[in-house]
């Protein structure tokens, strides 16, 4: 919604086209006509000049597959965090590590970032208040983080680079710290924001 309301093109992709049709005439409808269509996953990722990743962790491996020709060389955003609800444990990563580095073996000649997990979705579509969360960031291809930090500047975010993907492990754990304090302090949208900066 912000992007869109910024004049970039978006793409909505589903396992179901109609579905992700739907939803963009929704959002469509919710924010004046802005430009938002829908797809399938595949013929998102081919469409999209920038690729992001918002499915749960457990979808990564049946779903990415069949993107990983149309998203060789472009910049594909990780979003996903690693959580199992209603377990012993909130926070559990993959055998890769992180789920952005298993987003980065499943596309192997894609350029990923991980970055956004720290920013609740109503935060996000609330699109008329600024968001207070700074953008935390990580990835391997220093072209690749300009342009994230460029696109979360342009919804009013402070951009902070926090080196290789290798560090996509502890951004992802911080969600869970934070979903701990939402549940235990009855919040919707506790934050990070670094300080000494
Ligand atoms: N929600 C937040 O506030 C927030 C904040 C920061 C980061 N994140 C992370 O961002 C990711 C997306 O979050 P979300 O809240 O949007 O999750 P979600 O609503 O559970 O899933 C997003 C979409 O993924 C598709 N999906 C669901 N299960 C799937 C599966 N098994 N395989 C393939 N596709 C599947 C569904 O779309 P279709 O049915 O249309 O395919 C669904 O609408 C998660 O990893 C989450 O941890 C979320």
């Amino acid at each position: 919604m912000r992007w869109a309301k910024l004049g970039h093109s978006i793409i909505i992709g589903s396992r179901d086209a109609e579905r992700a049709k739907a939803k963009a005439v929704e959002l469509r409808h919710a924010a004046h006509a802005i430009p938002i269509v829908g797809h399938t996953n595949a013929e998102a990722a081919a469409l999209g000049e920038v690729v992001v990743v918002a499915l749960p962790a457990a979808g990564l491996a049946n779903t990415l597959p069949d993107a990983r020709e149309a998203c060789r060389g472009k910049v594909v955003v990780s979003t996903v965090v690693p959580l199992t609800f209603g377990g012993p444990r909130l926070f559990t990563p993959p055998a890769a590590g992180s789920s952005a580095e298993e987003v980065q073996a499943l596309l192997p000649e894609a350029r990923v970032v991980a970055a956004f997990h720290h920013i609740a979705a109503h935060e996000l579509a609330e699109a008329e208040h600024p968001i207070e969360c700074d953008l935390l960031m990580c990835g391997a291809d220093t072209g690749a983080k300009d342009t994230v930090g460029q696109l979360a500047r342009s919804m009013g975010l402070r951009v902070v680079d926090v080196g290789p993907l290798s560090n996509s492990g502890p951004l992802e754990g911080i969600t869970a710290v934070l979903a701990t304090v939402n549940r235990r302090y009855k919040l919707k949208n506790s934050g990070i924001k670094i300080t000494g900066l």
